[in-house]
């Protein structure tokens, strides 16, 4: 589902967050292995503040292996408790709830001296538009889950899905507003699908993607294509057209047609595995030096 997000959205978004934060002990935040810096939204941090943290690396299935393993080791270091998951199969899913159980030990000893036994953990999953959260939900739940709610006081008019005796999952996900600062961000989030393609228009994320793959994934598209990759992306996604037949009435290239093909592909993982950015080594892992596909002019 994509969002156009406006002030007023935004603002209903974090209330509803903020409500349904009060309920639980962990947090699931997914997001897209293809671009996990992009794709996360940092007011996250300071409105679960305090809660157990569990980072679900989505769609790892579709993202460059080793580039899978730095970015898991990234955020180990920040202190998550890191899954690299292909919800669609539900690869690493079983992984989840040891975490889950890792993130809320503490908080189960401080329940046990306490006095308080056998409460189920309350977990919930967030992310932004597309990161695959209902895919999330299902897998993780299986078919044979119960849905319990509308519990007096404590969980009025939620649903919660009860996942066995230890943890119950909140059944709706908690949606975040894509958060990014300057066009490469933008440009990444926008080809994973997470903002309305409006914002840039297919043919020149097309053409952003084309540079991009010529230049770090050599190969690729070619292979894919039958085409020669060059240093013109316009050419490339030309000969895409071409080869793929995409032709206007009067017989001229449908550059559009070529363009959402070639963003459908790379979407679904038609082309290969690929990640959008990375860093250039530990020290430079900061804001400002996340690397990868940048905006490329002419
Ligand atoms: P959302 O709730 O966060 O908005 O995302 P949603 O679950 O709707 O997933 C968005 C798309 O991403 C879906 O594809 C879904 O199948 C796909 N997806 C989710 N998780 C994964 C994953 O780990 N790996 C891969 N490869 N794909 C994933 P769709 O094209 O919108 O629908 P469909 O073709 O699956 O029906």
């Amino acid at each position: 589902m994509q969002y156009q997000w406006y002030p007023g959205h935004m603002a209903k978004a974090k209330r509803q967050m903020q409500e349904d934060l009060k309920l639980i002990d962990v947090l699931i935040e997914l997001v897209d292995a293809r671009a996990p810096y992009s794709s996360k939204n940092p007011d996250i941090d300071t409105m679960a503040a305090g809660k157990a943290r569990v980072l679900l690396l989505n769609k790892s299935d579709l993202a460059d292996q080793k580039r899978n393993e730095e970015w898991k080791t990234y955020y180990e270091n920040q202190g998550y408790y890191v899954v690299l998951a292909d919800s669609k199969t539900g690869g690493g899913i079983k992984g989840v709830r040891d975490m889950v159980a890792k993130a809320c030990q503490a908080k189960r000893e401080r329940d046990r001296r306490r006095g308080i036994l056998n409460r189920p953990i309350r977990a919930m999953v967030t992310g932004i538009p597309n990161v695959g959260k209902s895919t999330f939900i299902n897998t993780f739940a299986g078919r044979s889950v119960t849905k319990t709610g509308n519990r007096p006081g404590v969980t009025k008019g939620k649903q919660w899905i009860r996942l066995d005796k230890d943890v119950e999952l909140l059944d709706t996900p908690g949606i975040l507003w894509p958060k990014f600062e300057g066009q490469n961000m933008g440009l990444r989030v926008a080809l994973i699908g997470s903002i309305n393609s409006e914002i840039l228009l297919p043919v020149e994320l097309a053409y952003q993607l084309c540079q991009f793959l010529a230049d770090f994934y050599p190969g690729m598209m070619a292979a894919k294509y039958g085409i020669e990759e060059c240093n013109s992306k316009n050419e490339m996604l030309s000969q895409i057209a071409e080869k793929r037949a995409c032709l206007l009435k009067g017989g001229n290239l449908d550059m559009e047609r070529a363009a959402n093909l070639l963003l459908d592909d790379f979407r679904n993982g038609r082309i290969g595995n690929f990640t959008l950015e990375w860093h250039g080594d530990k020290d430079e892992m900061d804001k400002d030096k996340v690397k990868g596909l940048e905006m490329k002019k002419g």
